[in-house]
């Protein structure tokens, strides 16, 4: 198979499993299903950071060399391990955040009045979204991430699904009981959240081991990632302060002085660090731009892991003292700063290198990252404006909800769509399954936070009916996009790899070319001469279907020092015993 810039990495393991080793060496870490990920070689070695002429060369040299007597064909299984979180983050979004939330706006701007909503109910909206949309997929995500950018295996896998089981039951329970008039369930909440906090110690300790078991040179990447997961376990454990506080005293409200701060070290703390550090490891490549500015990445690091605790302390005291207030006004000034430092260090909105030019490949996650950073923007000058507009005055808490909603939606949601409708079909090894729904998404969604965010802030400044009924509208359109969103992830989660139908065709003769998975499925019977001749592994199902789709009879006796035309005749002798 000659390779060049735009050859598709599982076609050429595939062609000559040989080159897996090469592949290996340069971190591909079983990504992309069965058979490898659906990747040009050009952009693999983009970000690989590998020179492309080396990694060719070397390519080369191993399918030259072929697979020796003691090669270990390594079997692709296919990493399954964020599907159920980021399907579970999608079922939530889409009932208890953004449907919710859509119909609340309407009643909003029915009522014209954003008071007239229990407010109890708006906080256990506000949980899903954090713990159940942006929560669980970024854990999802992660546990498939980092030990591919750590190039080390997962830790502690099987204590996933008990992270899994305890992180959907705590924020089930928290959305159903804190909005609940009903006292004998009340022993509920505090349940909840330590259920909540216990999967995110598991996921933590999870992550950590699989981080610091790595022997990859720490990146810059790193550290973005540890200050993630500090955030995320101080920001949980607030959370079961904030619990126990509404347990204790019988309350349904957390009170805002102490909610709204801590959306904000929520977001900016875990959420950001966790997004900002896989933006770093990937974007150079994903926008084929050049290598992030390293001294301004460190820079915006110690900013934000200052500022977030300030920030938080200082707006929870702002009620109660005037110097915490002034403090709180000042504390937006280094972290939008951060947001644009942050931009220009990533290069974002830079020429491109055109490195990747002539390379075929889907690139319409492209301008929905770009469009996070958009909104990145948006975010940073509200937040520096709402600090001036009068601390608990309406207009402030209008700016709020608009600041939150440009930040969750604009940027946080934007980042998932884009990087999901990326990295899925990725680790799949296959194509998005809609191209159309993916551009309708990216329009709708746009669309949506545009009104929520802009209306938000003309109501907060003047209360027109008008400005309230364009709000009113505006989260029905956002739940369009992410219903779009959701029922085409779900797809291409669901699909499986295309198979080339070889087999299809009878086999007529075993030649040293023919895969073995096609021998044996063809004809049966001779999976006892695999066997009577050393082929272990072919008597597991899972191996023949996906090892052997991949080895030739010639590979295989290769491999197992097994003389070819002995086992051909071998085979050919038992098929023609069955005729
Ligand atoms: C996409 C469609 C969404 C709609 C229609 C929506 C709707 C609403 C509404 C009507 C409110 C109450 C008014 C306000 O405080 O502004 C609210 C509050 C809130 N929303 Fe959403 N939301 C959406 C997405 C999200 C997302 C993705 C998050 C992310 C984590 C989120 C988190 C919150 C939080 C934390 C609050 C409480 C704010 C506070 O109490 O200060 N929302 N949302």
């Amino acid at each position: 198979m000659e390779i060049n810039r735009n050859t598709i990495i599982k076609d050429l393991i595939e062609a000559n499993p040989e080159t897996i080793v090469v592949f290996k060496k340069y971190n591909l870490v079983i990504a992309g299903g069965v058979r490898g990920p659906n990747e040009p070689i050009a952009f693999f070695a983009k970000a690989h950071e590998v020179d492309y002429d080396t990694l060719v060369k070397e390519l080369n040299e191993a399918i030259e060399k072929g697979v020796g007597e003691h090669f270990e064909l390594p079997v692709l299984v296919e990493d399954r391990v964020y599907q159920k979180f980021v399907k579970t983050a999608i079922i939530l979004t889409l009932t208890v955040g953004v449907t919710f939330g859509a119909i609340t706006l309407s009643y909003i701007a029915f009522k014209l009045n954003f008071n007239s909503v229990y407010y109890a109910l708006i906080q256990a909206h506000g949980h899903a979204q954090m713990y159940g949309w942006l929560g669980i997929c970024i854990m999802g995500f992660a546990l498939y991430i980092i030990p591919r950018v750590k190039n080390s295996e997962l830790k502690h896998r099987s204590l996933v699904n008990v992270c899994y089981f305890f992180i959907i039951t705590g924020i089930a329970l928290r959305v159903i009981i804190q909005p609940l008039p009903y006292k004998p369930a009340r022993f509920l909440l505090p349940v909840s959240a330590i259920m909540e906090a216990t999967a995110i110690c598991l996921f933590a300790f999870i992550i950590l081991r699989t981080i610091l078991s790595s022997k990859e040179k720490v990146g810059i990447f790193d550290k973005f990632f540890k200050a993630g997961i500090t955030w995320f376990i101080i920001s949980t454990f607030m959370n079961l302060g904030m619990i126990f506080h509404l347990y204790k005293h019988g309350l349904y409200e957390v009170p805002r002085h102490f909610f709204s701060p801590y959306i904000h070290l929520y977001l900016f703390g875990f959420v950001f660090m966790f997004i900002f550090a896989i933006n770093i490891r990937t974007v150079y490549a994903f926008l084929d731009i050049k290598p992030v500015r390293e001294k301004a990445i460190n820079l915006v690091f110690l900013i934000i892991n200052i500022s977030v605790p300030i920030y938080y302390i200082t707006h929870m005291l702002a009620g109660k003292s005037i110097i915490a207030y002034r403090f709180s006004q000042f504390m937006a000034l280094p972290l939008a700063g951060a947001f644009f430092i942050f931009i220009y260090g990533l290069r974002v909105f830079e020429r491109s290198t055109k490195e990747l030019q002539d390379v075929v490949m889907d690139r319409s996650y492209a301008k929905t990252i770009r469009a996070a950073y958009i909104w990145l923007i948006v975010s940073a000058i509200i937040l520096v404006v709402m600090s001036f507009l009068g601390h608990g005055t309406d207009v402030q808490k209008r700016f709020h909800g608009s600041l939150n909603h440009a930040v969750t939606v604009g940027f946080i949601t934007m980042m998932i769509i884009g990087y999901s409708s990326k990295m899925i079909p990725t680790f799949k090894g296959v194509n998005m399954y809609s191209l159309r729904l993916s551009n309708a998404t990216f329009i709708l969604l746009n669309f949506g936070c545009f009104l929520r965010v802009f209306s938000q802030i003309l109501v907060g400044i003047n209360g027109k009916p008008l400005f309230y009924g364009v709000m009113g509208t505006s989260g029905w359109f956002e739940l369009a996009a992410l219903s779009l969103f959701g029922y085409n992830l779900w797809k291409t989660i669901n699909l499986t790899q295309e198979v080339k139908q070889t087999a299809t065709k009878k086999l007529l003769e075993i030649t040293k070319d023919t895969k073995v998975f096609d021998v044996v499925d063809q004809y049966p019977e001779t999976l006892q001469v695999f066997l009577d001749f050393g082929f272990n592994q072919m008597a597991n199902p899972v191996m023949r279907k996906t090892m052997g789709r991949v080895a030739s009879i010639d590979m295989a006796t290769k491999m197992h020092n097994v003389d070819l035309d002995k086992f051909i005749n071998a085979i050919n002798t038992k098929i023609a015993e069955k005729k």
